[in-house]
């Protein structure tokens, strides 16, 4: 049998040494598709794969039709958006995601654009602190709860919104639950998106909800860009020069907000929120170990398609 690991932004070295690993110690063969450019490669590269191991790479029913012989797909991550789960149901394949694997290095990225936001991008002016700031955490999943964690060492006051989760779970995490949107963004000067990109929360967040952010207020986005609505937030950049905006995640309309907001706004030139060694190790690895335990047991406990 064989596994491919497709990835058009790369694993670190290291966590495909530990991938190959656990494929090879199973009997199975490994193939690498890096950095591929044209989706021709990966519909060749497919064609005679049993499992596949993705990460934001798309995987639709074109993918899916031409693997002929695949049965699982794991997305080394946490967001599964990347993948037709219909098409994947159609053609009997199982999708997996590997959670919590890289959870930790999206929360650190969320500080480290924080501090870089309120230190003006480091532009040499005064600038101002985390501490005693409030932070509202939009959705309390594995990246959420380590944000919360991290915001608590900087001495930041922790408020979360998550309707999926139960209270009792957030307040454990010492964390104070809120239960409308708006409470969240109105009373946060720092708002950490975390939630995923569905057909109920794309474009959800946008003028109306910007501009009940607090004085100074920035929202930080390392979840999708397809949760924001992009003129929605150009205007509420427009009408309330207190406000930045910074992500992991290139907006469609990058340059003209750049343009226009200049160093209120921040952007990643690619998604760097799980891209460190630690992240690529722990979620690379799981993929393997999940794809060997679907492919030689039958187990699927991290399905996310029915
Ligand atoms: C995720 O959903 O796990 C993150 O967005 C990371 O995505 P990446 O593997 O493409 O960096």
């Amino acid at each position: 049998m064989k596994v491919l690991v497709a990835t058009e932004k790369p694993f670190a070295a290291v966590a495909v040494d530990g991938i190959r690993k656990v494929i090879e110690d199973a009997g199975y063969e490994l193939e690498i598709l890096e950095k591929y450019t044209d989706k021709k490669e990966l519909l060749n590269a497919v064609a005679d794969a049993d499992g596949l191991i993705i990460r934001s790479d798309k995987v639709d029913a074109e993918v899916l039709e031409a693997g002929k012989k695949l049965k699982v797909v794991v997305r080394a991550g946490a967001g599964y958006d990347n993948v037709d789960l219909d098409a994947a149901s159609s053609h009997n394949v199982c999708v997996e995601n590997t959670p919590g694997q890289n959870s930790n290095a999206v929360a650190e990225l969320v500080f480290g654009m924080a501090v870089m936001a309120v230190r003006n991008m480091y532009d040499g002016t005064s600038g101002t602190e985390l501490k005693d700031k409030t932070i509202g955490i939009h959705a309390f999943g594995q990246v959420g709860r380590n944000v919360a964690r991290i915001a608590k060492g900087f001495g930041m006051e922790v408020s979360a919104l998550d309707p999926y989760c139960p209270d009792e779970v957030i307040v454990e995490a010492g964390v104070k639950p809120v239960h409308s949107v708006e409470e969240l963004y109105k009373n946060n000067r720092f708002v950490s998106l975390h939630i995923p990109a569905t057909s109920e929360t794309k474009k959800s967040v946008g003028y109306d909800l910007i501009t009940l952010m607090p004085k100074n207020a920035v929202l930080i986005n390392t979840a999708r860009k397809e949760v924001i609505d992009e003129e929605g937030l150009a205007k509420a950049l427009r009408e309330r020069p207190d406000i930045k905006y910074v992500a992991d995640i290139k907006p469609d309309t990058a340059d003209a907000l750049q343009a226009e907001f200049g160093n209120r706004v921040f952007f990643t030139p690619k998604k760097m929120g799980a891209q460190t060694s630690e992240a690529n190790i722990n979620a690379g690895i799981a993929a393997a170990h999940q794809v060997v335990d679907f492919l030689r047991d039958g187990i699927n406990k991290y399905q996310v398609n029915k």
